[in-house]
């Protein structure tokens, strides 16, 4: 049996077999395989009995499920209003300088993602990010700069990888 099966089978039989299931399912997915590749969405639909155009549309509605491979290490600096006011576009900037990517993009060494998302929920602290389920506020180029140096230098200590 292929890997990618495998996970998911044992994912429906964890979260159950019903279409309610998708969510729980593709959020194990991600959790695992940082990503949902085509063939993880085919599966689903088959361990589901639920049209695999159906899990797509699910899968990328949310913009926490990835459906394209991600780094280990995925940067999403808020761009919404009150964190642009704040200057989220230094921060970006500073990021995009310092891992040479552009937003959207993957570093070389596949470390880090780097995105843009709506609001976390932090805007009295703009600009604020998330490095996986991390959150970072108060940001200047920095505090960013050091932040990076501590994960691209293997100092961060992430307890779920
Ligand atoms: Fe950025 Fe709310 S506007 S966290």
């Amino acid at each position: 049996m292929n890997p990618i099966r495998e996970l998911v089978d044992a994912l429906a039989n964890q979260y159950g077999h019903s279409p309610e299931s998708l969510l729980p399912i593709l959020q194990g997915v991600v959790r695992q395989e940082r990503y949902v590749s085509d063939l993880a969405m085919v599966e689903i639909a088959r361990s589901l009995d639920i049209p695999a155009t159906h899990v797509y549309g699910v899968a990328t509605f949310y913009s926490f499920i990835p459906t394209r491979p991600v780094g280990k290490y995925v940067i999403r600096v808020c761009r919404t209003i009150t964190c642009m006011m704040h200057g989220k576009n230094q921060i970006v900037k500073e990021i995009e300088t310092i891992l040479k990517i552009r937003c959207g993009e993957t570093s070389p060494d596949g470390l880090f993602t780097l995105l843009g998302t709506n609001c976390l929920g932090q805007c009295h602290k703009g600009p604020a990010m998330l490095i996986n389920d991390v959150p970072y506020t108060e940001l200047t180029p920095k505090l960013v700069r050091d932040i990076l140096l501590q994960y691209s230098s293997g100092s961060f200590v992430d307890l779920k990888s």
